[in-house]
């Protein structure tokens, strides 16, 4: 964001369209897997444009290191990662400044919703991990996220969805490629909870005036609603193919493991995923 525009580059055409033939209202295209990886309590695969994201979820299981329990209500902890070979430029491997801003807020986005006063003194780790980068990996990384915490049959009061908006020649337009995130003028990441509308992450990297700003608001709305769809289809083609595989995770045609989650099974689940499997309990708990 903010970067010099090379000279003659064009971002919006005469037509209003973009350089990749969007329209200012058009999301680049989305596809979600949701129960992809063994191993994972509950997990995400989900291609964004050109984002390629995984997300993982363990839990709820005993918190470590125990100074970080919290008596009242399990801890949400999200590591967000940006493998060294999703860049251009190879990334420096390991955390830094700006992977630990995003580990937080989308932190803050999905505890808000996960009804962690359940599973006191519990975590919930999620692993975000960034697999191809083209602009938008927080907004990959959150909606995720939360498919990856329903399919691990987390109870949550709705699903978060993530999406942005931006501001590029002058116009306002909805989830910005590479290109665009350079040499744009604003980034306007936010995150919705499906049912209530609530707003659980709001970022903004440059300026917008109060139209534009309504602009962007509607543009996501409408846009996390359509994300969201897709959210819950991915977690419905699960269980369906758990379904037809008589129960099993439809591989090795193992019976689904039962419930065993902490101090209290979960009774809520979140909207489109009414089907999860409980989540597990684990004896060996590893801190983040
Ligand atoms: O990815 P997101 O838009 O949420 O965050 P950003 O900090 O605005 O980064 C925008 C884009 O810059 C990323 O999606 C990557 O494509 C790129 N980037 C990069 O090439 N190298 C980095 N170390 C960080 C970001």
């Amino acid at each position: 964001m903010g970067g010099k525009k090379p000279e003659g580059m064009v971002l919006i055409n005469d037509q209003g369209l973009r350089a990749d033939g969007r329209r200012p209202d058009q999301l680049r295209n989305i596809k979600i897997e949701a129960g992809v990886l063994k191993q994972a309590d509950g997990s995400c695969y989900l291609e964004w444009g050109g984002n390629k994201v995984m997300a993982a979820v363990y839990g709820p299981r005993e918190c470590h290191p125990r100074h970080d329990q919290d008596p009242t209500k399990a801890r949400v902890r999200v590591r967000y990662n940006m493998a060294a070979f999703s860049v251009s430029d190879r990334k420096r491997p390991g955390p830094d400044r700006r992977s630990q801003e995003i580990s937080k807020i989308s932190s803050e986005a999905l505890e808000h919703v996960v009804l962690a006063s359940l599973y006191p003194r519990n975590a919930i780790d999620v692993f975000i991990e960034i697999l191809e980068a083209e602009a938008g990996t927080r907004c990959a990384g959150v909606t995720a996220a939360a498919v990856a915490l329903a399919d691990a049959g987390i109870p949550m009061k709705g699903m978060v969805t993530s999406v942005a908006a931006g501001k590029i020649d002058g116009v306002v337009c909805l989830d910005l490629s590479r290109e665009e995130d350079n040499f744009g003028e604003t980034d306007f990441p936010i995150a919705y909870v499906s049912n209530t509308k609530e707003i659980v992450l709001l970022q903004q990297d440059g300026h917008f005036t109060p139209a534009d700003m309504d602009r962007a608001l509607e543009l996501t709305q409408k846009a996390a609603e359509e994300i969201y769809e897709l959210q819950k289809q991915a977690l419905l083609r699960k269980y369906e193919k758990l379904a037809q595989n008589g129960g099993g995770d439809g591989d090795d045609g193992e019976p689904a493991q039962p419930a065993a989650a902490s101090d209290a099974a979960p009774e809520a689940a979140p909207e489109g995923a009414s089907d999860a499997a409980p989540a597990e309990a684990h004896d060996e708990p590893e801190a983040i």
